[in-house]
């Protein structure tokens, strides 16, 4: 699928079918966050990839808004040491795993992590260090709706752009 396809037919997805995630692919979507812009190349990310349903059903639990984790194939946390530049690049690296989950037809969901109350738990559970900073939580799996990766309604270019000067 072509890079602009990918970026525009991503979008949040809560409803998984109940099928599983090459690892492969896992890896693959990894390894498309960790090549994201990251402020002076610190690379602060560590990820957590979590495909047991115990586990995921746990997560679910933790996150006020992020119940739907317990019916994802997998989910992938996102950490980062607390550099300077720590939350940009966390979600740089969140967003390209997104952008990579919709070009292999994956649904996929952001789910809060920063700030969140429940960070430490989930850090906790997942065996992370204290001191790396839980970014966000990415469910993913194959749409339970086959039409469902596709664009999304948005504010449109005319309103937002300008040429030159605002
Ligand atoms: C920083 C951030 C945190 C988010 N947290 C959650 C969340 O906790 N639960 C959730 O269901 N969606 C969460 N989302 C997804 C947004 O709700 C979603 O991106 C937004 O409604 C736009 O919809 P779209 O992703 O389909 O374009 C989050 C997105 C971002 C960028």
């Amino acid at each position: 699928m072509d890079t602009f396809e990918a970026i525009k037919t991503r979008r949040s997805i809560r409803a998984f079918k109940d099928k599983t995630i090459p690892r492969d692919i896992l890896e693959k979507l990894v390894d498309a966050g960790r090549f994201a812009a990251t402020a002076r190349n610190v690379q602060p990310w560590k990820f957590v990839i979590v495909t047991d349903k115990n586990t995921l059903k746990k997560l679910a639990d933790l996150a006020e808004n992020g119940r739907f984790i317990s019916g994802s194939a997998a989910c992938i946390a996102v950490l980062c040491e607390e550099t300077k530049y720590y939350l940009e690049d966390g979600c740089a690296a969140t967003q390209n795993i997104l952008v990579a989950a919709a070009a292999e037809k994956i649904g996929s969901c952001w789910v809060a992590g920063d700030k969140k109350p429940y960070a430490p738990a989930v850090n906790e559970l997942l065996g992370a260090p204290d001191k790396l900073k839980l970014i966000s939580m990415v469910a993913l799996g194959y749409p339970q709706d086959a039409d469902a990766l596709k664009a999304a309604d948005k504010i449109s270019l005319k309103e937002l752009i300008h040429w030159e000067k605002y």
